[in-house]
């Protein structure tokens, strides 16, 4: 039976994805901003908020060397680093914070809620998903950490992106290749935290 779901039907970046031992075909979008923007150096200390299945978290404990926390409402396997099982709105900062030992120097967030079909409830509650996470981010950020995150746009879009701009010193928009065409989400990645919080 022909199937024309886009969203089923493993396409060339989940194929990729799977030959390369990633869990999910996003790889493919930290992959690309981190070849724009440089955004990992060895050694750094990252933390992933919404990693499940743990691509995003492979990839960047290719690129540190060094293991990572994340956090999601669903477990991640085999990948080095700790993870935490719960709801960023419930985390700490210090629960992510304690397994580094040490602010972190990049915090990614994919997060996004489980679509409903409804375009507008979906982008209002990925917007407080990327919220938390910015709010996250200047509280366990070093001074000029870096900040990735997925944004589902829409209306409340412009008023996030003017909270990121003044939470850093410079904002980037992407939207990868591994995107799907219909696909309403994008990425800004925050360069220089400057509204560090509890330090
Ligand atoms: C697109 S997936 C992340 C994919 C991941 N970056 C990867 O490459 O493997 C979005 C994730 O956000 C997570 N998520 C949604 N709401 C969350 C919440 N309140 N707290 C933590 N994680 C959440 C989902 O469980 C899901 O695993």
């Amino acid at each position: 039976m022909s199937n024309n779901n886009e969203y089923s039907r493993p396409d060339h970046y989940t194929k990729k994805a799977k030959a390369q031992g990633f869990a999910a075909r996003s790889v493919f979008k930290l992959e690309e901003i981190h070849q724009r923007h440089r955004i990992f150096q060895r050694g750094d200390a990252v933390i992933d908020l919404g990693c499940a299945p743990g691509s995003w978290s492979r990839y960047a404990n290719q690129r540190t060397g060094e293991p990572l926390v994340g956090v999601d409402l669903v477990e991640v396997k085999s990948v080095p680093g700790t993870f935490l099982l719960g709801s960023v709105f419930d985390i700490t900062p210090e629960a992510l914070l304690a397994p580094l030992g040490r602010r972190a120097d990049v915090i990614l967030s994919d997060m996004a809620p489980l679509t409903t079909g409804d375009r507008f409830g979906d982008h209002v509650r990925q917007i407080e998903l990327a919220r938390r996470g910015l709010q996250l981010a200047r509280q366990t950020g070093r001074p000029g950490a870096t900040f990735v995150v997925k944004i589902f746009d829409g209306e409340d879009a412009p008023a996030l992106l003017a909270e990121l701009r003044a939470a850093f010193t410079s904002v980037k928009r992407l939207k990868p290749d591994a995107t799907r065409d219909r696909s309403v989400e994008f990425f800004a990645i925050g360069l220089g935290l400057r509204q560090v919080e509890g330090l």
